[in-house]
């Protein structure tokens, strides 16, 4: 069987899991292609695959409109299999909202959404979790991406019940979308910008370029936090939202965090998402 893996991702944590993802559907003997949907470039021919697992970040309860744009060039097919992969900071329920939206597109367009796979990954706005935190959170991911990739194969999955309060919250939050590109626009780098260009080079929405060494933002950013999180200087300044700015890359790698060390914000929701996945 042939996969495609598409994905948007700011600061990497849905291109991990997509990865890891491919990595085990690899392992079970089967084709996958892994990309990353940057700005406006081409869709794949999606009918080459089997299945087609596509990975988004959950942003103020929604997909984000990157992930809107592309499925909405999804061309129209007769029950080709489609899973969801999204990955969200918080283990909230109300970030299952995210599905709406992409799943009534997918269906429009003639595709069965047959199952939603759901990570929590460490938070890139706002504030930071320890990396004993992160290095929990990817713990998990790792130790169900075997039985993901079975499930894919299967076609076997499952979905969350959307009810209407979150639909409505979702809704109202998805004032985002209109919202980000006007915040985008007051995004500049401080004093200390050393002209790297790795946040030009990092932007999946092409909206940063290079001029006489520093960046320049344009009007398509749709705030996926990948230039604040990856500048060496920590030098991006997010416009009104820079008291969210989360900089520097976490070390998947460190000591797991024990329960005492779980963040006071949310904390019983992780130990529950820990607890679940951890038992299983
Ligand atoms: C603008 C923005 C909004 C976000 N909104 C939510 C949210 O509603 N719920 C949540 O749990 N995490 C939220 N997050 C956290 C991200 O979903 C999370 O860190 C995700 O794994 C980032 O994935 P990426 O590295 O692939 O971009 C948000 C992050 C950003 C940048
Ligand atoms: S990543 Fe930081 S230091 Fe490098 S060009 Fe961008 S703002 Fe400047
Ligand atoms: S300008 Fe920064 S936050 Fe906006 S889309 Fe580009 S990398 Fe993401």
């Amino acid at each position: 069987m042939r996969a495609v893996f598409l994905y948007v991702s700011g600061t990497g944590n849905t291109r991990r899991v997509c990865e890891a993802l491919a990595g085990a559907w690899r392992a079970r003997g089967h084709a996958a292609d892994c990309i990353g949907l940057r700005g406006n470039a081409p869709l794949p021919d999606l009918t080459l695959y089997d299945r087609i697992v596509f990975g988004f970040p959950v942003h103020a309860f929604n997909a984000p409109a990157p992930a809107l744009e592309a499925l909405r060039r999804f061309p129209k097919t007769d029950g080709q299999k489609v899973y969801f992969v999204r990955t969200s900071g918080e283990p909230l329920a109300l970030n299952d909202a995210a599905i709406v939206t992409p799943r009534r597109m997918l269906r429009k367009r003639g595709y069965i959404l047959a199952g939603d796979l759901y990570y929590v990954m460490p938070y890139n706005i706002i504030f930071r979790h320890t990396d004993g935190m992160a290095a929990r959170m990817w713990k998990i991911v790792l130790s169900r991406i075997a039985e993901d990739a079975k499930a894919i194969e299967a076609g076997t999955g499952g979905l969350p019940r959307v009810g209407p309060i979150k639909r409505f919250v979702s809704f109202v939050l998805r004032i985002e979308h209109p919202a980000m590109p006007w915040i985008g626009r007051r995004f500049h780098a401080a004093e200390d910008c050393i002209g790297c260009g790795a946040c030009a080079a990092l932007c999946p929405a092409g909206n940063i370029r290079m001029e006489n060494g520093s960046p320049r933002f344009g009007k398509n950013c749709f705030g996926c936090m990948a230039c604040a999180f990856a500048c060496p200087k920590d030098a991006v300044r997010i416009g009104i939202l820079d008291g969210w700015r989360v900089n520097g890359a976490y070390d998947l790698a460190a000591p797991p965090a024990s329960d005492g060390d779980i963040c006071r914000y949310c904390r019983r929701a992780y130990v529950k998402y820990f607890r679940r996945w951890e038992k299983s």
